[in-house]
């Protein structure tokens, strides 16, 4: 038994992890993220990303993340895709580039036209935009909005949804759990894309949470909800639930278990909710303390690879 077995038994359809190829020569961590029981989907942790995946305009670097497809086929495991559309890890020639409506309409296509359809029907979904939004609902500043406004929103989706017809076209952010501004936000532009004729099938809700910061299961359910009603399906893509105070007291590693039990008893509740991916399973690779220092132990195993209280807790509630 393991998580994802335990999911699938749930009705979801995974239970899984990011991974990328800078942990695959860890074989203490490869026991565990080739048990295609505890774990069911892989997604790259950075190597999809536009800047490593093309660093240089229509110079594309697939070895990286063809390697975690090739270890998730190996094992019989499902291949999420992250991001296409989105502000940070942009290459230079994006990011610092001037540019022209056209030729960055031009930019954004081909970059999501040749990634998807080198990828094409293999990715479960793809994260289409990313992190479009602002804490209080507004629309981010990047490159893309200040070039082309809110059209590269629809574009970027319609782009995603001619490349390739199987993959699911999601929109992926953070704080939507914790902030109803921003989920308001999220709303609009999901209205947005689907005003414009494009298609969006979902939302992934990144639930980059902290501990005693996580909403109640029936909060969070009715936030997952809300999208739902506006027919799409959603997933918590990216969860870990960081401890704000290090080491973690007693009281607190109780509490992780608990916000754990809680994020994952909202996606049982909501049948649309079809799965969970963490953010790596172990502390010893966890993005969290190098981004927000002092904060951290935020996964379900620690560094050593010991199941900590909140993976036994999450086990027995699924
Ligand atoms: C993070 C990675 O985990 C880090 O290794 C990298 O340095 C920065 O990006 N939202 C996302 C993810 O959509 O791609 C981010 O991943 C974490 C926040």
């Amino acid at each position: 038994q393991g998580l994802h077995s335990l999911f699938v038994a749930s009705g979801k359809l995974f239970f899984g992890t990011a991974i990328d190829t800078n942990n695959f020569d860890d074989t203490a961590y490869q026991t565990i993220a080739t048990n295609k029981n505890e774990f069911g989907l892989y997604v790259p942790e950075n190597s999809q990303k536009w800047g490593p995946i093309e660093p240089t305009q229509g110079q594309f670097r697939f070895a990286n993340p063809d390697s975690v497809e090739a270890q998730a086929q190996n094992n019989d495991q499902i291949f999420r895709c992250h991001a296409l559309a989105w502000h940070s890890q942009l290459p230079s020639f994006i990011a610092n580039g001037t540019w022209t409506r056209p030729l960055l309409i031009a930019a954004l296509q081909s970059h999501i036209t040749i990634v998807m359809t080198h990828y094409k029907s293999r990715c479960y979904s793809w994260d289409v935009v990313n992190e479009a939004l602002n804490d209080n609902g507004t629309l981010r500043d990047s490159v893309f909005l200040r070039v082309l406004g809110t059209d590269y929103l629809p574009l970027s989706f319609a782009a995603a949804a001619a490349a390739d017809p199987s993959a699911k076209l999601y929109y992926n952010d953070f704080n939507l759990e914790t902030i109803p501004a921003k989920a308001d936000g999220a709303v609009r532009l999901v209205k947005l894309i689907q005003a414009a004729g494009v298609r969006i099938d979902g939302i992934g809700f990144q639930a980059h949470l902290t501990v005693g910061g996580t909403p109640s299961q029936a909060k969070l359910a009715a936030t997952l909800n809300r999208f739902v009603a506006l027919g799409l399906e959603v997933t918590l893509s990216e969860l870990d639930i960081a401890h704000n105070k290090l080491p973690a007291s007693a009281r607190a590693v109780e509490q992780q278990a608990k916000d754990y039990v809680t994020a994952v008893g909202a996606c049982l509740s909501v049948p649309k909710c079809v799965g969970i991916t963490v953010w790596q399973f172990t502390d010893k690779y966890s993005w969290i303390p190098s981004t927000f220092p002092g904060k951290g132990d935020a996964c379900l195993f620690t560094a050593n690879f010991t199941k900590k209280p909140a993976y036994t807790a999450v086990a027995r509630c699924i």
